[in-house]
This record gives structure tokens, C-alpha cells and sequence, in this order.
């Protein structure tokens, strides 16, 4: 078993990914957003971290600029494992950067490299692709080196830029990407710090100047090796990343499944990386066998049994009225035409009812 991660978020502004991030996965027991750091007194992101009960201190400019050894002895001190910058809108100093190389992550609401760099954050990222008309932006997660937005890209996802869009719709576009992005992105670090500390698998079959480094898995209930970070993201209630919704190769591939017998995939409610296409899932799960003809036929006779023989005696009523009121019958034609209105109305509510129980019925008869 893996020991737990501790997360400390860095976090300027409002911090919405800090609280969100932090609700994810302070339920779990396998990552901990343990501290939140902020250079700005009044950030949004202290009130967030209150209800959760997540430490959070308050670290001026000219600490962040002129004594970074203190904040990496705060994160030593708080047992750190991982740094994430949730909207951190301030330089990082080398000395936090080489203390904790490979495992400090940074979100930043672009398909990066594309308008990343000095200047470019929050809105001004969106000011900017929306100036410049792109159809698309995005959400990147990277790894922070000393050269700004430029480490190694964990994750990313698209978004599509449509010509009505402001700056303020992409930056709407783009918030739920994040927060659904981010805390796959961390799983996938978590994941790969793990790897790395386990001894690599040698395969039977394979000779050890081949061997791999192992991906760490579990036996699920089943049997079968089940990818941890799969796994966490199932417990976590995250998204799974939009390669994991592939449907396994089943075992035997000469024999094709029933798209419509396994059972369906789990797509988050969040946006994926790979847009999920309307209707796809449909598309795949047309009836393999026709519907037996007596289905139909027993639909239409009730539908016409019930519709027509109320309408026929409506239409009796109906034919009485100028008949009676010619005969000077005033009273017995607007009796008729009440007549008329209540079999006009059990026709159409009959019409209704028998259409709708067509599903019902049709399993009766089967
Ligand atoms: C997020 O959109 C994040 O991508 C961006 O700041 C916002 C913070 O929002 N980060 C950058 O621009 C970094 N260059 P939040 O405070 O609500 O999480």
C-alpha cells in the first residue's frame, strides 16, 4: 500500500480549483490537501479552505521573493509531498522549484505553448485567444520548471471557441475543464511517483536489460490488474481520463460483443478530454433482432379500436345537433353537443393512453 500524498496548494485569487480540488480528495485516504499558501491577504481562497479545515497561511511578496528557503522549510514541516498552483498568480522561486523538482504542477486556462508566458493569466489568456479569433482553446496541467509554462504537459484538454464568445464565456468555458482536468491531472503524478518508487517487474519471459518500469496496479475483485489511478479516480467520484472510457478489447476479439450487453461506460458529468459525440453511444446499441410483426399490429388494432370507436359515436353526437335544433329541439341539441364534446375528448385522451401504452402492451402480448 502507497502512503498517503500531501498536497499544498498555492493560490492568489478566488480559488475555486483549491476548494475543489480539496473536496475531492479529503474524502479519500490516498491524497490530502493539507496546507494552502497565499501572497495575497484577502484571497478568495482563505474563506474557501475555512469549512474544509484545511491549514492555510498567508506568506507576503517579499518572502515568496527574498527568503523562499522559509516556505520550502513550511512544506518540509508539513510533511509536502506536492506542490499544485491553483491560480497562483506570482513567481516561484528556483530554490522551491529544485526542492521539490518533478512534483510541483501548475493549471493554466490555455492549450499551451500557445499564449502562455510573461503577462498571460486568468482573463488575460482569454482577453487574448478571443482577440485573435481562435476556434479553440483550452486547459493545460504541466510540471513548473524555472522557465514559465514551459515543463513537461501532464494533461490538456480542448474547448471550442465559437465566434459569439467573450472573454468572460471562454473563461465559463474553461472553468469546469479545470475542475474536472486538475484532480485527474494530480492522480496521474500521484501515480507516477509511485511507479518510481516501486522495484521494476521483470517479466518471466524477458530479460532484465529489457524490463520496464512497472505501472503500480491492484487485483480488483475480479481478478484482473486495474490501473491505480483508474482506480482513485473511481473512488474519488473524478473523471476518468477519456482513454480509460475505451471499452476493453475483450479477451476472446474474434468474438464481437454486443455493444448493448456490456455495460455502459462511466461518463463523467464533467466535459472530457475527447468530446463524448451525441448520439454515439446510441448508434452503437441498434436491436440486433426486428421487432416481431404482431407487436405492430397489435398497436395499431388497439390504437384504432380505441380512437375510432369513440370517435364514430362522437361524430353520431355531432350529426344530432343541427338535426335537433332544426326540429326546434334547442334543449336535446346542446344536449348532443355536450355529448360531443365528452366522446371528442375520450377519443383524444384514448388516442394518448393507447399510443402510450404501446411499450406495455406489446411485452404482454410477448
Ligand atoms: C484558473 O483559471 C487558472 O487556470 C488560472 O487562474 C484561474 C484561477 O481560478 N491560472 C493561470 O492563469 C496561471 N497562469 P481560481 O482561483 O478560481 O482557481
Amino acid at each position: 500500500m502507497f502512503k498517503m500524498k500531501r498536497i499544498a496548494i498555492f493560490a492568489s485569487g478566488s480559488g475555486t480549483n483549491a476548494e475543489n480540488i480539496a473536496r475531492i480528495f479529503n474524502n479519500g485516504s490516498r491524497i490530502n490537501v493539507s496546507l494552502v499558501l497565499t501572497n495575497r491577504r484577502n484571497a478568495g481562497v482563505i474563506a474557501r479552505m475555512e469549512p474544509l479545515g484545511v491549514e492555510t497561511i498567508y506568506v507576503p511578496n517579499s518572502v515568496w521573493d527574498n527568503e523562499p528557503e522559509k516556505i520550502v522549510e513550511i512544506l518540509h514541516n508539513h510533511n509536502i509531498d506536492i506542490v499544485v498552483l491553483a491560480g497562483f498568480m506570482h513567481y516561484v522561486a528556483t530554490q522551491i522549484i529544485a526542492a521539490y523538482e518533478g512534483r510541483i504542477l501548475n493549471i493554466h486556462p490555455s492549450l499551451l505553448p500557445a499564449y502562455g508566458g510573461k503577462g498571460m493569466y486568468g482573463h488575460y489568456v482569454h482577453e487574448a485567444v478571443v482577440a485573435a479569433r481562435e476556434t479553440e482553446s483550452g486547459v493545460t496541467v504541466h510540471i513548473v520548471t524555472d522557465e514559465m509554462d514551459k515543463g513537461e504537459i501532464i494533461m490538456q484538454e480542448k474547448v471550442t471557441v465559437t465566434p459569439e464568445d467573450t472573454p468572460r464565456t471562454l473563461e465559463e468555458k474553461i472553468h469546469p475543464v479545470e475542475y474536472s482536468l486538475y484532480p485527474r491531472a494530480i492522480v496521474k503524478l500521484v501515480e507516477r511517483l509511485d511507479s518510481a518508487t516501486l522495484p521494476p517487474r521483470i517479466p518471466s519471459d524477458v530479460n532484465q536489460e529489457t524490463a520496464v518500469a512497472p505501472e503500480p496496479t491492484e487485483k480488483t475483485e475480479e481478478g484482473t490488474d486495474k490501473r491505480l489511478q483508474d482506480e482513485w479516480a473511481e473512488a474519488l467520484s473524478v473523471p476518468s481520463p477519456a482513454e480509460t472510457l475505451t471499452p476493453p478489447i475483450p479477451e476472446d476479439a474474434a468474438t464481437p460483443q454486443n455493444p448493448c450487453q456490456t455495460q455502459a461506460p462511466h461518463i463523467p458529468a464533467q466535459p472530457l478530454e475527447q468530446p463524448v459525440t451525441p448520439g454515439a453511444t446510441n448508434a452503437q446499441c441498434q436491436p440486433t433482432e426486428p421487432m416481431p410483426p404482431s407487436y405492430f399490429v397489435w398497436a395499431v388494432v388497439l390504437t384504432l379500436a380505441c380512437c375510432l370507436i369513440p370517435g364514430i359515436i362522437a361524430i353520431i353526437y355531432s350529426s344530432q345537433v343541427s338535426t335537433k335544433y332544426y326540429v326546434g329541439d334547442i334543449e336535446g341539441a346542446k344536449r348532443s353537443s355536450r355529448m360531443t364534446e365528452i366522446w371528442l375528448i375520450i377519443t383524444i385522451v384514448a388516442g394518448i393512453v393507447f399510443s402510450a401504452l404501446y411499450l406495455p402492451l406489446s411485452l404482454l402480448v410477448k
